[in-house]
């Protein structure tokens, strides 16, 4: 485990709260084995005016985990506490500051992959921590077009949350940093332009916003839906979604990426080509500004999307 993880004090797994190292899988388990999980990477931001911590777009989230799920032929539905005991348990950890919490559904012991009937054990858990801004939302980051490519709906589909996807981002992150770069995009099997890894990509050209379809071998993502639409009905400028070749991020005016690991970060340089002037652009900053504004709190009219932690909900 990560010695960066400052541990707090509890997670909740197959139904119960229990002190963080008890949150434990057998190393036998499937999900072990095989990288046979799906899961959800979530957001609480702290409010310290109102001293209310706000998890962002839980029930969007909650719905994705069983669509990951559905996917993957998993048998039980997703928990119906899982999304108040996801917010007790921030409760519980008492966090006062930004946290990252991952609701998780697993595959137990089985044999064969853990596809085999009769049908293996499955179960739920989620793990939080805190996790402070990144420096990168400020400077942005230098990135390479990877030689590695996203993998597709047809072999393991980047449509499903699921663990063992993120082997294709580890081999994309690797090669990045081992030649002095921040980060990676992918192409797809198509050879346009698909994700990075955790993050998708939108690109201003031209005064246009575009952004690759859901069908370019990415996850649908819920922060690139959020984009979407406070780009559309708060900035006032439609986002196309389509296609995009590789050449276009040589000429684009801003790129950057988004999700919810990966908030909203300016690209400033792509294969050592700078990203219009080479610092993040002013749409850039508009939407990134917009988007914590939301996600903190700050736009009375987006507080559907927010469950506040420290008062009573009913999620
Ligand atoms: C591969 C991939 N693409 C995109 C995203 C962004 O998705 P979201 O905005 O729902 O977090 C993520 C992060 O979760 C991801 O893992």
């Amino acid at each position: 485990m990560s010695n960066e993880l400052r541990s707090p004090e509890w997670a909740w797994i197959d139904g119960r709260f229990v002190p963080w190292a008890e949150c434990v899988l057998h190393a036998r388990a499937q999900a072990i084995m095989t990288g046979a999980s799906v899961f959800e990477g979530i957001r609480a931001y702290w409010n310290p005016q109102r001293e209310q911590l706000y998890v962002f777009r839980l029930q969007e989230h909650l719905d994705r985990l069983a669509t990951s799920m559905k996917i993957m032929r998993m048998k039980q539905a997703v928990p119906a506490e899982m999304g108040s005991a996801s917010v007790e348990l921030l409760r519980r950890n008492n966090f006062r500051d930004d946290v990252h919490y991952m609701p998780v559904a697993y595959v137990g012991f089985g044999e064969g992959y853990g596809a085999q009937t009769p049908p293996v054990q499955e179960g739920f858990f989620i793990t939080a921590v805190t996790k402070p801004p990144s420096r990168a939302l400020e400077a942005g980051l230098s990135v390479c077009v990877s030689s590695w490519q996203r993998i597709s709906d047809n072999i393991m589909p980047p449509r499903v949350k699921a663990a063992a996807n993120y082997q294709n981002s580890r081999f994309a992150l690797l090669e990045a940093r081992t030649n002095g770069y921040d980060y990676a995009i992918f192409l797809n099997s198509a050879g346009k332009v698909s994700e990075a890894p955790g993050a998708c990509i939108f690109v201003v050209r031209a005064d246009q916003v575009y952004t690759p379809p859901v069908t370019a071998g990415i996850l649908e993502s819920i922060t690139r839906a959020t984009l979407i639409q406070l780009f559309r009905e708060r900035m006032g400028h439609s986002v196309i979604e389509r296609e995009i070749d590789r050449t276009e991020l040589y000429v684009a005016d801003e790129v950057f990426l988004c999700g919810t690991g990966m908030e909203v970060t300016p690209v400033i340089a792509i294969d050592h080509v700078s990203v219009g002037l080479g610092r993040p652009g002013r749409w850039t900053r508009e939407i990134q500004d917009l988007y914590f504004r939301a996600a903190r709190g700050e736009e009375a009219t987006l507080s559907h999307w927010l469950t506040p932690v420290y008062a009573p909900v009913q999620v």
